[in-house]
């Protein structure tokens, strides 16, 4: 076999091993390397001819750079495929119908609080936080209700110790900011009051308030009513009417419930409002001058007029649900219709 056929026949049988599969650098030795075919065919070439040399020098370098880039060709071509594999097995099929995630919303009792300190902002009232652990001397004394007041059996709540309790009302509110503010004052202040009544359809030992408080010179119970129709305009519609109805709270001299016009029959009574025409929504008052005096506030200088309201009763009238309960089971079947 001169040399000539022999590259022929090393080449055809270095592209059948590359066919077959076989380890490519295992090819790139057998082949190409130190110890491989090729540079045996160089090493045999002192039998060759001296003018035959330089053109079998030259086939044996074809056929190197022959065998060379089949191997590259080979090696991109498993790179290609490999390459295939990776973004088929990552492809996101963007018609796919994607993961639900499922967004919240405020709670109807916090919707309606919301809804509450908007309107008054409104009309020029910022708003004061208080603790929820308070004195009793803020939460009742303060407010006229001396230890052993009859008044205080109907706000029973949470002692912690003989003067440390769970606020009954947001009431203890307006004493803590008359105390260090001066008048003119216009406040209002939501939040938890803690009552020891057991849960039923219209009682929670945990429900919400929203106190409102205005002292200035010359403030009348006209002033009262002129904020709290407005209020109920907002809340319940344009055609509500208020209604004023005496009333005794320890803390307001004169004291009143406060009812709206029946939202649903417009006053003529229905089920709503248990043929009454009226709902009451909150108590208010004329601050009592000892809750003045009290708190450091003349009250031969200033007068003032607070509001309570649970705000509880208001989202159950303004989304007509029946049951207290329902606000603090957390179901979402409850809460999404809100
Ligand atoms: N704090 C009273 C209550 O919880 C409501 C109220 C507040 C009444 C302010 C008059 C003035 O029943």
């Amino acid at each position: 076999m001169d040399i000539k056929e022999k590259l022929e026949m090393i080449k055809k049988e270095a592209i059948e091993m590359l066919n077959s599969g076989i380890d490519l650098e295992a090819i790139r030795v057998k082949y190409l390397g130190k110890k491989g075919e090729l540079t045996a065919v160089l090493r045999s070439m002192g039998q060759v001819a001296p003018e035959d040399r330089p053109s079998i020098g030259k086939l044996v370098n074809e056929a190197n750079a022959y065998i060379e880039q089949a191997i590259e060709n080979k090696k991109s071509s498993f790179m290609e495929k490999a390459m295939q594999a990776k973004l088929l097995a990552e492809t996101i099929d963007v018609t796919e119908p994607g993961k639900k995630v499922d967004v919240g919303h405020r709670h109807p009792i916090s919707q309606t609080e919301e809804k509450l300190v908007d309107i008054f902002v409104g009309m020029g009232f910022s708003v004061v936080e208080g603790p929820e652990i308070e004195y009793d001397y803020y939460n009742f004394e303060a407010l006229n209700l001396p230890k052993n007041h009859p008044a205080r059996d109907t706000q029973d709540t949470f002692y912690i110790t003989d003067n440390i309790l769970l606020r009954s009302q947001t009431s203890p509110v307006q004493v803590r900011t008359m105390e260090n503010t001066k008048p003119p004052i216009r406040i209002i202040s939501p939040g938890r009051v803690y009552r020891a009544d057991p849960a039923d359809a219209t009682h929670s030992p945990i429900f919400h308030q929203m106190e409102g408080l205005v002292v200035d010179k010359g403030i009348t119970m006209g002033d009262l009513k002129g904020v709290l129709e407005l209020f109920a305009k907002k809340v319940f519609g344009e055609n509500t009417k208020i209604r004023f109805r005496p009333h005794h709270f320890p803390f307001t001299e004169p004291s009143a419930e406060v009812d709206v016009s029946c939202w649903e029959c417009g006053g003529k009574g229905c089920r709503v409002c248990k043929g009454e025409g009226w709902v009451e929504i909150l108590g208010a008052g004329m601050v009592h001058p000892f809750v003045l005096k009290n708190c450091g506030i003349d009250p031969n200088v200033y007068s003032g007029f607070a509001f309570g309201m649970g705000i509880e009763r208001i989202a159950l009238s303004v989304f007509g649900i029946d049951d207290m309960r329902l606000f603090y089971e957390n179901d979402e079947r409850f809460l999404k219709q809100f």
